[in-house]
């Protein structure tokens, strides 16, 4: 018997080619297909944000839906790998005078082109499972992110006990490139994460609407960087 061939790329082959690739499919009926499902999470990570006392930066801010959230008193900046997700995004700042969009950008959130700790508050609504390397982008986002400042996720996170299990195995194993995202998410990329890192610390993870398909994830920058280990000074040496 011949050996059954598997056809499909394994999930772990999404790239940013392929990420470029879907939302230049997804970008013409984005809006149609996910303004409602997604907005529960884009409002929480807007009110999250509010608390920020300094300029936001919104990263994979796709057609901009978040945009409006914002309190208008913020200066807010965003980036995405997408052009024609970021042409929707400008379309609407300007449609909507959203003077306080200070900018758009097509940037790579693993690789940004910002100073460390530019912003007070870094809000990444439905991008990490998008993301070809979640850790990476978590890294450049704690590299923006002043002290004391937030990072605010949103995404789905996996759950062994959900009945949805079995269907993000195979829509990971089968058509993550295609779809632009990975269906299967484990909450131990984000945890293990901030485990390794003693500069970050999880303030808040709560399921949110609808029916707790997605999470709310704030993370904070510590305002005080941990000590470094440093080579304690030599003593003084002793002659006998
Ligand atoms: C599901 S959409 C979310 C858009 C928007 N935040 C929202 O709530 O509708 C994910 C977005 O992340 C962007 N993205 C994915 N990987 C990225 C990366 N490495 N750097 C910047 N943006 C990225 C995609 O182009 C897409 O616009």
């Amino acid at each position: 018997m011949s050996e059954a061939r598997n056809i499909y790329r394994e999930a772990d082959a999404l790239d940013n080619c392929d990420v470029e690739a879907a939302y230049a499919r997804w970008a013409p009926i984005y809006d149609l297909t996910f303004t409602a499902l997604l907005r529960p999470g884009r409002r929480a990570a807007a009110a999250a944000a509010s608390k920020a006392d300094g300029p936001i930066l919104d990263v994979g801010v796709g057609t901009g839906l978040e945009l409006p959230m914002f309190d208008r008193d913020t200066q807010i900046y965003g980036v995405d790998l997408s052009e024609p997700m970021l042409r929707r995004a400008a379309h609407r700042v300007a449609r909507e005078r959203l003077t306080n969009v200070h900018g758009l950008a097509k940037m790579d959130a693993t690789r940004m082109a910002f100073a460390d700790s530019s912003f007070a508050c870094v809000v990444a609504p439905y991008v990490l499972t998008v993301a070809p390397e979640p850790e990476a982008m978590l890294d450049e986002l704690a590299r923006v992110v002043r002290r004391g400042g937030e990072i605010v996720l949103v995404n789905h996170v996996s759950r062994k006990d959900d009945p949805l299990a079995v269907l993000e195995t195979f829509l990971d194993r089968h058509v993550a490139p295609k779809l632009g995202w990975r269906p299967q998410f484990p909450w131990s990329t984000i945890g293990d994460w901030i485990d390794q890192r003693d500069d970050m610390t999880l303030v808040e993870r709560r399921l949110l609407a609808p029916f707790g398909l997605f999470t709310l994830v704030r993370i904070q920058r510590l305002q005080v960087e941990p000590a470094t280990e440093t080579a304690p000074e030599p003593a003084e040496l002793e002659y006998a």
